[in-house]
């Protein structure tokens, strides 16, 4: 069974849908880069071990990146899994859990990396908007897409009702990126793009506005 470290900053609603999730996996720790992280106390409630290491007792992103993986390493992750974890991380970093760091990123990505996905989505007025699962690399929010959900943008979309139809599906497609990759059905081809090897179907097209 593969051994999971999730890493928060905040509230922890991903961290929660895939604690809830029932994974054939072990989540042998979920760590915070700020100890008044609202999903530590919910880590703690299922008996999942805490860790917080606090970017602001470090000088700089080096030093920060590398207490971190020295607390991470110690529960000898197969997989470390960023969810809604707001810190950039360093290339060093990211080199050492390459083809084991996976991010949830509210928007389809290549489009709105970065931040303020949603607000920047309305103010393009563009009509699907979505999230993914992806594995991380160096260069930010561009590393290879696992999963995708795309929803419509309705006419009186607010930044916070988009929002909350986006983490409904963050919730979904989350646990089913990582139960693919605890099963082994997920590897990276020499291209560097994902290969899934089980049999869910594609799913359907999405047209929004939809045809008359
Ligand atoms: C999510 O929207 C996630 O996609 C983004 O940060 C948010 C974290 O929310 N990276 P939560 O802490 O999982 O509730």
């Amino acid at each position: 069974m593969k051994n999971i470290v999730i890493l928060i900053s905040g509230r922890g609603s991903n961290m929660q849908a895939l604690l809830n999730a029932n994974m054939n996996c072990n989540i042998a720790a979920v760590i915070s880069n700020k100890a008044d992280a609202g999903g530590l106390t919910f880590a703690q409630a299922h008996g999942i071990p805490t860790a917080v290491v606090a970017h602001r007792d470090h000088p700089d992103r080096e030093s920060f990146d590398a207490a971190l993986a020295k607390v991470i390493d110690d529960f000898a992750p197969d997989l470390v899994i960023l969810a809604g974890f707001m810190r950039i991380l360093t290339v060093k970093f990211v080199t050492h859990y390459a083809g084991r760091l996976i991010n949830i990123h509210p928007s389809l990505l290549p489009s709105y990396p970065g931040l303020h996905t949603h607000a920047r989505a309305l103010h393009d007025g563009v009509k699907i908007h979505g999230c993914t699962v992806h594995f991380v690399t160096a260069d930010l929010d561009h590393g290879p897409v696992i999963i995708q959900a795309a929803i419509p943008v309705l006419a009186d979309d607010t930044e916070h009702t988009l929002s909350a139809r986006i983490l409904h599906q963050e919730h979904r497609i989350f646990p089913q990126a990582i139960r693919w990759l605890c099963s082994d059905q997920i590897e990276l081809n020499e291209n560097g793009k994902v290969v899934n090897h089980s049999h869910n179907p594609a799913g359907n097209a999405l047209i929004s506005p939809s045809l008359e």
